[in-house]
């Protein structure tokens, strides 16, 4: 009950998809927890190899041979009611291995609805989704506002007023064919799936930018995607009531997820879990 992670959001996490066996990009995410541990200066107790063969582990133990959501999760661990991380002494692992859809079928075809919410995403000299840290509250306030307007998602900005990225995904615009996504200098995690969705763009032969993105650059794009690993690549159609392009799912973010399901299953780019 003591736990940081639980009293103050002191800690870290992953989420990590299994495709027919395959856990894809393990070893990203492996590192990326590190580097969050790094940034919040937390031990986790196990190296890094370890870590991987746990999670192999979970999966074999709870019979999760094809497709499988993994959450990993290191939280500072007990202290007492005060929020000094000196006071725990042993961070804690868990992992938690389950059969989780954020957006079904429905949503890869037909595309989601978002809103662009009044809440700001945390700046970079705050508490940064660049580290993926328990601290989710801002995206939370993030998606009641979607709920609220009964739309599929939120779409937050930065301080300054430049679009960041969903509530647990990355944004990318398409325009006269060329492929933008916001850098992560705006707020943005770092995310594995707009890594490996701008290596498939480019390998399709599209030109990626890093660069900013207004509101205005959003309605006006003829694509816009979301990236994530619960949300894979999935279309954007309508933006605070706005048709994206003429409404529908556009032929690059199709492409793109054509390639990505390939992808997913390719023993070269995951773990096995046999
Ligand atoms: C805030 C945020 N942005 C983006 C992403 C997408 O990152 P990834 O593709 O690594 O899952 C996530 C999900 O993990 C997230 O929580």
């Amino acid at each position: 009950m003591y736990d940081h992670g639980f009293l103050y959001g002191d800690g870290i996490f992953e989420g990590i998809r299994a495709y027919s066996g395959n856990v894809f990009k393990l070893r990203e995410h492996i590192d990326r927890l590190y580097s969050s541990a790094k940034a919040t200066m937390l031990d986790i107790p196990l190296t890094k190899k370890e870590m991987i063969n746990a999670v192999v582990e979970a999966l074999r133990k709870n019979e999760l041979y094809e497709d499988s959501y993994i959450r990993l999760v290191v939280s500072r661990g007990e202290g007492d009611l005060g929020l000094d991380p000196r006071k725990c002494t042993k961070s804690k692992v868990i992992i938690i291995t389950d059969e989780i859809k954020l957006h079904g079928r429905e949503a890869k075809e037909k595309g989601l609805t978002a809103i662009i919410s009044w809440v700001k995403r945390d700046p970079v000299d705050a508490t940064s989704h660049e580290i993926k840290s328990l601290n989710y509250l801002n995206s939370i306030l993030a998606k009641l506002e979607a709920n609220n307007a009964q739309v599929d998602e939120a779409i937050c900005l930065n301080k300054e007023g430049f679009v960041c990225e969903g509530v647990a995904e990355n944004i990318f615009t398409v325009t006269n064919d060329l492929v933008v996504t916001p850098p992560t200098s705006t707020g943005a995690l770092r995310g594995i799936t707009r890594q490996v969705a701008i290596d498939i763009a480019k390998a399709l032969g599209y030109v990626v930018a890093k660069k900013g993105v207004t509101p205005a650059d959003l309605f006006l794009a003829d694509e816009v995607f979301f990236t994530g690993t619960a949300a894979e690549i999935v279309p954007v159609v309508e933006i605070n009531k706005r048709k994206i392009g003429d409404g529908r799912p556009g032929p690059v973010t199709r492409k793109l997820m054509e390639k990505y399901r390939q992808l997913v299953k390719d023993p070269a780019h995951g773990t096995s879990v046999r």
